[in-house]
């Protein structure tokens, strides 16, 4: 299955999500919204609690980020392509946000192969990005939970004969929390650094 499906059934199953809140969002006149990512019914749908390791290797949870919102993107360390383009965008458009702004802003990074993601592998591979994101792993079946709490599609793919060399198809859409955990809205892959950061500074500047 191509990257592009798969972006369009991740983007169905939280479509599909988040019909169940979409009735009253749909009464509100809430299409306008939609276009931009801002679905209300979102907030019901997705996020949650969260326990796993950051890049320090201390234990963390959505407690330990209390107060801050919440740039999340989940994929994995060995990801070609797609992960990194994401990482790049969700930096700079950090960077385009005045220092206060910013500092209200945590920039998770939570991959979805914590075999190979390990929490040193995932500070190395951070410090890439943005001195402000900070890698989370965790045992598969934390990472499982945290992936499903926000809808996030993951699979391995073995390429070849050799076991340890694999992908992982994965979503990928940047989500936001709000400083109480709860999900606000989420990115697709063709919002520019310019239109995150605008975004980011909205829900910033409105909190
Ligand atoms: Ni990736």
């Amino acid at each position: 299955m191509s990257e592009r499906v798969r972006q369009g059934l991740a983007m169905i199953a939280i479509l599909a999500a988040t019909l169940a809140g979409g009735a009253m969002w749909f009464q509100r006149g809430g299409m306008a919204p939609a276009a931009e990512g801002a679905m209300p019914g979102l907030a019901a749908s997705l996020g949650g609690p969260f326990s796993l390791v950051d890049q320090e290797g201390r234990r963390v949870t959505q407690a330990s980020y209390a107060g801050r919102f919440l740039l999340i993107y989940f994929g994995y360390r060995y990801c070609p392509d797609v992960c990194p383009t994401e990482l790049g965008k969700m930096a700079a458009a950090l960077d385009l946000l005045p220092a206060t702004t910013q500092a209200r802003i945590q920039p998770l990074f939570i991959t979805v192969d914590p075999e190979r993601d390990d929490p040193a592998g995932l500070k190395d591979y951070t410090a890439l990005f943005h001195p402000a994101l900070i890698g989370l792993t965790g045992t598969p079946d934390e990472t499982r939970a945290a992936a499903r709490a926000w809808r996030v599609f993951y699979a391995k793919q073995t390429v070849g004969r050799d076991a340890d060399a694999y992908l992982m198809d994965h979503s990928s859409f940047i989500y936001l929390a709000g400083p109480d955990g709860r999900a606000l809205r989420f990115f697709p892959p063709e919002t520019t650094p310019e239109a995150l950061a605008a975004a980011l500074h909205r829900a910033v500047a409105g909190s």
